[in-house]
């Protein structure tokens, strides 16, 4: 177990984590093709950003007039105020401005907004971004950044890791149409399922199989597991990041429905182990619903609820779905569970008690049996249950039948 103190390290190394130009532009894409006028006299704030190297204010820069924008406005946050400011040296593109400020470069953050043809080149461009200190140190949730957020139609940005419940919050309380990246865990949040069971929150388009990876400010350091330093490329380090994509804005994935095939016809032709050959699928021990390993094994006329992977979110269509909850932390009160284990204990694979009780397994997706790799837990009685991965309950929208 990482100590608090680690824990904060590595959160604040996760908030500084940049998003690279090719991410952005494949997934502001796919919400231009399903509306091409979805940005057309929109004010745009970029919040959480560092204007002068993000990728989101030059996206949008470059992309202002073809979009249609009314104005862009990107704010970035006081380097005294972050938590990881390792290497931080302000640009030449501030040094060399008469406005620059020895003390605000680090006290204040900044704002820059486009809005007209500043140049006189007929084109509203990136040189035309104009720029100043904020008068606070451009936290999203000061009244300064609150009053860009109230003035604005869309917002979009990666904001920092730590604070997304914060962040996201701060955005739905405001009503406001949004594009924002967080980490895919983020998704069982007691604050985040709700907005996605009720359809007012979707995830973007990336694909949910590959982690996103982002530009961070640091240099690799030994003490980095390999699996999260991917590569260094240029000098610059690449970090991966289990990220996606959440908005309300609408895009045509979200409209296609996913081809099924029968109950029948999995249990006969799966391709996966798990389904194919067996004489039916199995139904948890302690909710009203059948286990379901796989989004491209769910049964096409199967009209009960029924346990999904989280990735399934990346394939879901609110017209041919019904999300009905998410198992653990509460999120289940269209399926409540069943059943509690408090009277179970837990067992290792080599059938040793590791001391825990069964109540830590208290609404999970739990199915009877012991698969012989993952620890499990027995009751007095010799009655076996082991729990699955996080699951989301669904079930079909029309009637199979
Ligand atoms: C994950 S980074 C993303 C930066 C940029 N949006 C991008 O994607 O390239 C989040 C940024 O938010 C900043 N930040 C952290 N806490 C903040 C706060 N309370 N208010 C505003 N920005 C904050 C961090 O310093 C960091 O620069």
């Amino acid at each position: 177990m990482p100590n608090i103190n680690q824990t904060n390290a590595k959160n604040a190394k996760n908030d500084e984590f940049y998003t690279q130009y090719a991410d952005i532009e494949k997934e502001i894409n796919a919400y231009l093709e399903f509306n091409p006028n979805v940005f057309r006299g929109k004010t745009i704030l970029l919040p959480c950003d560092d204007p002068e190297w993000s990728n989101f204010t030059k996206y949008f820069a470059q992309k202002f007039e073809s979009f249609g924008l009314k104005k862009l406005i990107s704010t970035s946050f006081a380097v005294d105020s972050k938590n990881y400011k390792k290497g931080y040296k302000p640009t030449a593109f501030e040094t060399s401005n008469p406005q620059f400020d020895k003390t605000k470069t680090t006290k204040n953050g900044k704002i820059f907004t486009l809005s007209h043809d500043k140049t006189g080149d007929h084109k509203v461009n990136v040189d035309d971004l104009e720029w100043h200190y904020l008068t606070g140190d451009g936290d999203f949730r000061s009244d300064e950044i609150k009053k860009l957020r109230d003035e604005s139609d869309i917002i979009i940005t990666n904001p920092p890791f730590s604070l997304f419940r914060e962040f996201l919050a701060w955005v739905v309380e405001a009503d406001k149409k949004f594009v924002i990246i967080g980490s895919k865990n983020a998704i069982a949040y007691k604050e985040v399922f709700p907005l996605i069971e009720n359809n007012k929150m979707w995830v973007g388009t990336t694909s949910f199989n590959k982690d996103l990876l982002f530009i961070s400010p640091e240099e690799i350091d030994s003490s980095q597991k390999p699996s999260t330093a991917t590569r260094t490329v240029d000098g610059i380090v690449y970090l991966r990041s289990p990220s996606v994509w959440f908005t309300n804005l609408d895009h045509g994935r979200r409209h296609q429905p996913l081809p099924l095939m029968t109950m029948a016809d999995n249990l006969k032709y799966s391709k996966h182990k798990e389904i194919k050959g067996k004489k039916s699928y199995d139904k948890y021990d302690n909710y009203d619903a059948i286990e379901v390993p796989f989004t491209d094994a769910i049964p096409s006329d199967y009209d009960g609820v029924m346990g999904v992977p989280i990735s399934f979110l990346d394939k879901y269509s609110p017209e041919q779905f019904e999300i009905l909850g998410n198992t653990q932390r509460g999120c289940h009160d269209k399926v409540p569970d069943t059943k509690k284990y408090d009277d179970y204990w837990e067992v290792k694979p080599n059938g040793k008690k590791t001391g825990s009780s069964g109540g830590k397994t208290n609404e999970n997706p739990n199915l009877r049996g012991n698969d012989g790799k993952k620890n499990y837990f027995v009751n007095k009685k010799g009655r076996v249950i082991q729990s699955v991965y996080q699951r989301i309950f669904i079930r079909h929208r029309k009637s199979t039948k």
